[in-house]
C-alpha cells in the first residue's frame, strides 16, 4: 500500500497522485488542479475549521470517541489526582515534568511575579463599578504590553520567557483584581507564602485577618479545576492566540485576543450559561418539559454543558470534576441545582435527540456549579478558566512560533459579492 490519495478531476479527465501524511492531505497540493491556464486552482471550504488541522502540536492530545485527554503523553486523571496546577504548567510549556530542582526554580520565579505594576491597578480602577470581570481581565491583560516592550522581542528566548513567568504569574492577580473591583472591595497584595490556588483565594477572599488562611480542601479542588483547564490543543480561543500571535504581535496582545474569544457563551462562557440555565429551569419536576424544549429548537435553546466538537462520548474532564464536587459540597453544603444538573444529565443520556448526537456533559457542565458553592459569582466562571488556560496558550504561542512551517495566518474565502462595476455618483443612485 502508497501511502498516495488518487484524485481524477472529472472536469478535465486528468488524475493527480497526492501523497498522505499523518493521515493528511496538504490542502496546496491541490492547487495544482485546474481546469486551464487562468484557473486559480483547487481550494478547500472548511468553515469552522471542521476537518482542516492547522499545525502539528506535540502538547495535548485528545481522541473525542473514546474520551481520551493527555497533556504531553500523561492521561488527564492521573495529573489532576497527582500532579498540581504549577507542575502541570511547567510540563505543558516545556514538554517533560519538572525534576524537584526545576520545580523549585519554576515556582520561585512564578512566585517572583506575582505583584501587578501600580499603574495596572489605577487602569482596572477605571472600569465602572459593574463592569463584567472577563472585560476587565483581558483588557488589563492587553495593556500589560504597554508596560512590558520588550515583550515584542518574541524571537529572543530569554524575553519569551520572562513575558511566560509574568503571565503566569499574573493573570490570577488581574483576575482577583477584577473581582474585588466588580463588588467594590480594597484589592488585596499577593501572599507569597501561599501556594498559587491558596494565594489566589486570599487576593479573592481576604478581609481584615491578618493572613489569609485557604481551605485545603478548596485550594486543592481549584488547583484541579486548573490542571484540567490548563490546554485542549486547538480550541477557538488556542487558535485566535496562535492567529494574532502568527502576526508577530507580543504575547500581551495575542492572549487578550484568546481571552476574548474565550468570554464567549460557545467556549469559556458557556460554564456561566449552564447556571443561568439551572436558574431558569428552577426545580427538577421542569427539567423534561426544558428537555423538550431544548429538542423542538423552540428559542434556540441549547442544553448548555452538553455537546463538544471534539468528544463525542463523555468529556474526561467533567468526570474528575463530577468527583470534587463531592469533596467541595462537603465543605461549603451541596449546591441545590446540583439536583437540578443530575436529573438534566440523567435524562439527556437516555434520549435519543441526544443519544444519536452524542451529546455528553462537557467539562462546563459541572465545574460552574462547584465555583458558585465556593461563593463565585457567575461572571467570574470564565475569568476562573483563563487563568490556567495561560499556559496552553503561551505553549501553543510558542510552538507556533518555532514551526518553521508556520506564516502568518490567511485563510482564502470563496468571494460571492457582486462583479466589477463602476462608481455612481449620490446624487445618480436610485
Ligand atoms: N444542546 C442541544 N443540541 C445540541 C447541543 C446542545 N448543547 N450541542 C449540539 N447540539 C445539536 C445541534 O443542534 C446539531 O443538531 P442537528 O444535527 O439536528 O442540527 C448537532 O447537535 C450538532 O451540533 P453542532 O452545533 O453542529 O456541533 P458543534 O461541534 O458545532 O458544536 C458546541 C459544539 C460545543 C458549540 C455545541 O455542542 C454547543 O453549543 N454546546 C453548548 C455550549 C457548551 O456547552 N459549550 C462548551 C464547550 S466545552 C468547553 C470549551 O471547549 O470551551
Amino acid at each position: 500500500m502508497t501511502d498516495t490519495l488518487t484524485v481524477v478531476d472529472n472536469r478535465t479527465g486528468k488524475k493527480y497522485e497526492l501523497p498522505v501524511h499523518d493521515g493528511t492531505i496538504r490542502a496546496m497540493d491541490l492547487r495544482q488542479i485546474k481546469t486551464g491556464a487562468d484557473d486559480f486552482g483547487l481550494m478547500t471550504y472548511d468553515p469552522a475549521f471542521m476537518n482542516t488541522a492547522n499545525c502539528r502540536s506535540a502538547i495535548t492530545y485528545i481522541d473525542g470517541d473514546n474520551g481520551i485527554l493527555l497533556y504531553r503523553g500523561y492521561p488527564i486523571e492521573q495529573l489532576a489526582e497527582e500532579s498540581d496546577y504549577l507542575e502541570t504548567a511547567y510540563l505543558i510549556l516545556f514538554g517533560e515534568l519538572p525534576t524537584a530542582a526545576q520545580m523549585q526554580a519554576w515556582t520561585r520565579e512564578i512566585t517572583l511575579h506575582t505583584m501587578l505594576h501600580e499603574n495596572i491597578k489605577k487602569l482596572m480602577e477605571g472600569f465602572q463599578y459593574d463592569a463584567h470581570p472577563m472585560a476587565i481581565f483581558l483588557s488589563t491583560v492587553g495593556a500589560m504590553s504597554s508596560f512590558y516592550p520588550e515583550a515584542k522581542h518574541i524571537h529572543d528566548k530569554s524575553a519569551r520567557m520572562r513575558q511566560t513567568h509574568r503571565l503566569i504569574a499574573k493573570v490570577p492577580s488581574i483576575a482577583a483584581w477584577a473581582y474585588r473591583h466588580s463588588i467594590g472591595r480594597p484589592y488585596v497584595y499577593p501572599d507569597n507564602d501561599l501556594s498559587f490556588s491558596g494565594n489566589f483565594l486570599n487576593m479573592l477572599f481576604k478581609m481584615t485577618e491578618l493572613k489569609y488562611q485557604p481551605n485545603p480542601v478548596l485550594a486543592r479542588a481549584l488547583d484541579v479545576l486548573f490542571i484540567l483547564h490548563a490546554d485542549h490543543e486547538q480550541n477557538c480561543s488556542t487558535t485566535t492566540m496562535r492567529t494574532i500571535g502568527s502576526s508577530h504581535a507580543d504575547p500581551y496582545s495575542s492572549l487578550a485576543g484568546a481571552a476574548a474569544a474565550l468570554y464567549g457563551p460557545l467556549h469559556g462562557g458557556a460554564n456561566e450559561a449552564v447556571l443561568r440555565m439551572l436558574n431558569e429551569i428552577g426545580s427538577v419536576n421542569k427539567v423534561p418539559e426544558f428537555i423538550k424544549r431544548v429538542k423542538s429548537g423552540e428559542g434556540n435553546n441549547r442544553l448548555m454543558g452538553f455537546g463538544h466538537r471534539v468528544y463525542k462520548s463523555y468529556d474526561p474532564r467533567a468526570k474528575v470534576i463530577k468527583k470534587i464536587a463531592d469533596l467541595v459540597f462537603a465543605v461549603t453544603g451541596k449546591n441545590p441545582l446540583l439536583e437540578i444538573a443530575l436529573e438534566l444529565e440523567r435524562i439527556a443520556l437516555q434520549d435519543d435527540y441526544f443519544v444519536t448526537r452524542k451529546l455528553y456533559p462537557n467539562v462546563d457542565f459541572y465545574s460552574g456549579l462547584i465555583y458558585q458553592a465556593m461563593g463565585f459569582p457567575v461572571e467570574m466562571f470564565p475569568v476562573l478558566f483563563a487563568i490556567p488556560r495561560t499556559a496552553g496558550w503561551i505553549a501553543q504561542w510558542e510552538e507556533m512560533l518555532l514551526d518553521s512551517e508556520q506564516k502568518i495566518a490567511r485563510p482564502r474565502q470563496i468571494y460571492t459579492g457582486p462583479g466589477t462595476r463602476d462608481y455612481i455618483p449620490r446624487e445618480q443612485r436610485q
